[in-house]
């Protein structure tokens, strides 16, 4: 038969896709796939195994179709070619890795699985991407970061993928650690003059689970290290899991070296839960731990909080504390009591007037002061948590705050809220401080 090829524009029609698809969608699966060939009404996409095939095939099939038939006016059939990429073999330990590690030395921690994580919209493509890699480790996808918000499950992704691959190859060196605690043990060593074994411990790892690495901002010389770090292990094809708060381009004064490193492997985001995925982790936890709260608290608590499991872990915590102290079993009055300093319902969220109030109370500065342009240490701390307590506790978008404070940009509120968000992490008096406004806002000093 003779081989007629027609052939289309696949660069215009994934313009389609990435009309509809969201960027993070795009990026992972569509951004850089290429077509090997198009045979009559038959097109042959490339793709580097048989993960990306199934998962195109079962999640974007339809968009794929779709936008090759606004490109051309026909209905192609679409295959796929999977092409294993040469010289990636399956990864084999470092020579020295004694046979099986000793758990501790991974700090992984038991609790974190992939069957206990809950899954919904929001996290299955990190998830089946974390369950790739800790299949095929070293494989693809490396550098595999994962990304999201507070409380999504970053953490919990990561060590589940180190649990995993600490069962299906027990003979791979693996190390769970926190960008934090990198940057402490390279200070150690720079002390205590022990950089080469410092240097020497992280590339000897196969598996290196490294979270948070959004703590690398600004740090210059940490960078430098990481980077270091980073290529020996990639370039001994071992594998990199990575977890951030952001994305890597958004990462203040983060090298540009680092961010296209970070770009050569896959890139997936987690976001946050609806309310059917708030309710089963709910259920799903209080199964785990075998305890028993009413269907009717544990929807209350879904729909009240919306964008931390952490929050919705810690309801359920104190649900049991008050239960056990108390010696009762909870009805939705108590636990609404209970949780009163968690949950703010919608229809009681506090107006920003009442929190300029309470704000102006507390650091006895007058309302009008606040508002104004005064640029005094005091003041600017002043407006900027009550700017934070405004984005935390009202529906007020960054606009609507900044023009009733007096007519500030949209930036500004912005900058001002990530400033006290970072600045509670640390500092525990602060956080202290706005705990006593958020119970004077409600009435419960
Ligand atoms: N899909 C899920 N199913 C079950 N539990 C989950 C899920 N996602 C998160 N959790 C739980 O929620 C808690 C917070 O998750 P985790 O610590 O992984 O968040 P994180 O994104 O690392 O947060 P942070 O930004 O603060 O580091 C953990 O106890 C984790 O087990
Ligand atoms: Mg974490």
């Amino acid at each position: 038969m003779r081989r007629r090829k027609v052939k289309f524009n696949w660069e215009s029609a994934k313009k389609y896709l990435q009309e509809e698809l969201n960027e993070s969608a795009f990026n992972a699966w569509f951004a850089n796939l290429d077509i090997e060939d198009i045979v009559d009404e038959n097109v042959y996409f490339t793709v580097p195994n048989t993960f990306t095939e199934n998962w195109i095939s079962e999640h974007f099939m339809e968009n794929l179709r779709s936008a090759i038939k606004k490109e051309t006016g026909k209905n192609y059939t679409i295959h796929f070619l999977v092409k294993e990429k040469s010289g990636r073999e399956k990864l084999e330990p470092m020579k020295h890795t004694v046979r099986i590690q000793d758990k501790r030395k991974t700090y992984l921690h038991d609790r974190y699985t992939f069957d206990n994580f809950v899954l919904g919209d929001n996290n299955k493509f990190a998830f089946a991407a974390a369950t790739a890699v800790s299949n095929a480790p070293g494989r693809e996808y490396n550098p595999l970061f994962i990304y999201g918000g507070v409380g999504l499950g970053k953490t919990h992704l990561l060590q589940a993928t180190g649990n995993k691959v600490f069962v299906l190859y027990p003979n791979l060196c693996i190390l769970y650690t926190q960008t934090e605690e990198f940057l402490n043990e390279m200070i150690k060593s720079i002390q205590e003059h022990t950089t080469v074994e410092f240097k020497k411990r992280y590339r000897e790892i196969d598996l290196l689970l490294m979270d948070d690495i959004h703590f690398l901002a600004r740090k210059e010389r940490l960078q430098e290290e990481f980077f270091h770090t980073f290529n020996s292990l990639f370039e001994a094809k071992k594998q990199i899991v990575i977890t951030s708060d952001r994305p890597p381009k958004d990462i203040p004064d983060l090298e540009e070296r680092l961010i296209s490193r970070f770009h050569w492997g896959l890139m997936v985001d987690l976001q946050p839960p609806d309310f059917e995925t708030r309710l089963a982790i709910l259920r799903a936890k209080t199964q785990e731990d075998d305890i028993h709260i009413d269907d009717g608290i544990l929807k209350f608590i879904a729909s009240n909080i919306e964008s931390n499991i952490r929050e919705l872990e810690g309801c359920l915590i104190k649900l049991l504390a008050h239960s056990s102290i108390y010696k009762t079993d909870i009805d939705i009055n108590t636990a609404k009591k209970v949780l009163s300093d968690i949950i703010i319902k919608k229809d009681q969220r506090p107006t920003l007037e009442s929190i300029l109030k309470e704000v102006s109370e507390f650091y006895r500065i007058s309302v009008d002061s606040i508002k104004g342009s005064g640029r005094s240490k005091s003041l600017a701390n002043a407006r900027q948590i009550l700017i934070y307590l405004a984005r935390e506790l009202t529906d007020l978008s960054l606009k609507e705050i900044g023009d009733k404070l007096g007519g500030r940009d949209h930036s500004t509120v912005l900058y001002s809220h990530n400033k006290i968000s970072q600045l509670i992490k640390k500092n525990v008096r602060l956080k202290e401080d706005i705990q006593r406004i958020k119970g004077g806002i409600r009435g419960v000093k």
